[in-house]
């Protein structure tokens, strides 16, 4: 452990100078009530539930209501994480959104959860990362807890990905989903908490899926709408072939930080973009089906939010217990990737 030099004064006037430990403390999500079924798609673009749900696993995935917004579903996650892990609004210092689809370029919509729970002390921002935001909000988080800046640390994976997707195109439309997840970060005496976070990017690589317009390059206006430039587009081929190298080499490294293997791994928790990424990330690290907790059915992909409700589901069924070793990993636009070891 770190010591202070003797005459130590705390820039930030905060405790002692001394690292410590960070913990998830509780976790909730939220999705909404409407389902959008592959049979539902069939109506609507040329496809198939047979082809859907062989080529990625999906069966269904959850649409927000117009009044419904990405803060809203942040919001719902987030009450049910601090009433799980007994936190006030109150007690809140930093509140980190992950989103792709925030509910306005600005204000951020950490702080327009903030409003929305009551959150009156909280510092809030968001970050975009895309599929790979709510590893690297949770990287930041355990950064501002080891750090003795905060106390508690909301960190929240949102998206109404319906709002960007291109329901005539079924290349994508297929694919996404929307809801949210949420955790509260806090130092608990006695447990190892965030082991690491294994993170990476290839900005080379941004063209593989991108929403062009609305931002600074591309500015919203009438030849950017009817050119479909506010949609998300991927090119699936080739992010698929990038997404299982970085995913086994980002697990791998963060297996190697923490001096463990695989096997001692209780519970992975992948990102669910698709079925058979996930299935080839696992034959690659050597895990058993078992230790793969997957509902990809359900929700289909819901970028930063995957990892978090996926971590909710695993955590309320059991699948993991205080002490136990997880593993997440995450992949996305950018392209972004990541990779945590967490002792629950
Ligand atoms: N229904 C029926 N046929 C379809 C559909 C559909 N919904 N979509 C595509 N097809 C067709 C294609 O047109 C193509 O037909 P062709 O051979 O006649 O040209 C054929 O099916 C095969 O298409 P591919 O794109 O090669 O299919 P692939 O097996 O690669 O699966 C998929 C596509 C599911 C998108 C896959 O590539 C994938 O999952 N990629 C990775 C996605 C990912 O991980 N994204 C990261 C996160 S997203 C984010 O960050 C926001």
């Amino acid at each position: 452990m770190t010591q202070p030099p003797k005459n130590f004064i705390n820039p930030r006037g905060l405790h002692q100078f001394k690292s410590r430990t960070c913990s998830i403390v509780g976790v909730g999500s939220y999705v909404p009530s409407r389902i959008l079924s592959n049979a539902d798609l069939e109506k609507m673009v040329d496809t198939s539930d047979d082809w859907i749900t062989s080529r990625t696993g999906i069966k269904e995935r959850r649409i927000a209501a117009k009044h419904e917004h990405t803060s809203d579903l942040a919001a719902k996650a987030a009450q049910l994480a601090m009433q799980r892990a007994a936190v006030s609004p109150e007690q809140i210092d930093l509140i980190v959104v992950a989103t792709i689809t925030p509910d306005m370029p600005f204000p951020s919509t950490a702080c327009i959860v903030q409003r929305k729970i009551g959150a009156a002390r909280a510092v809030g921002f968001d970050i975009e990362a895309a599929c790979s935001g709510f590893l690297f909000a949770l990287e930041i988080g355990q950064n501002f807890i080891t750090s003795h800046t905060f106390e508690t640390v909301l960190v929240i994976g949102a998206e109404k990905l319906s709002t960007i997707t291109d329901w005539k195109e079924r290349n994508t439309c297929v694919l996404f989903g929307d809801g949210a997840g949420a955790a509260i970060l806090r130092h608990r005496p006695n447990s190892r908490g965030l082991l690491t976070t294994c993170m990476g990017s290839d900005g080379n690589k941004a063209d593989l899926i991108s929403m062009p317009g609305g931002g600074s390059q591309s500015p919203a206006s009438i030849h950017t709408v009817t050119s479909g430039m506010h949609y998300l587009r991927m090119n699936g081929k080739e992010t698929y072939k990038n997404a299982v190298t970085a995913i086994c080499s980002a697990a791998n490294e963060a297996l190697r930080r923490c001096q463990t293997d695989i096997t001692r791994i209780k519970c992975i928790i992948p990102h669910q973009a698709n079925g058979r990424i996930i299935e080839a990330v696992a034959e690659r690290l050597g895990a058993k089906p078992e230790q793969v907790f997957i509902n990809i059915e359900k929700y289909g992909n819901t970028s930063a939010a995957s990892v978090a409700i996926a971590m909710d589901e695993a955590s309320q069924s059991g699948r993991f217990k205080k002490g136990d070793l997880i593993l997440l990993f995450a992949f996305g636009a950018g392209l972004t990737w990541a990779a945590s070891v967490i002792e629950w």
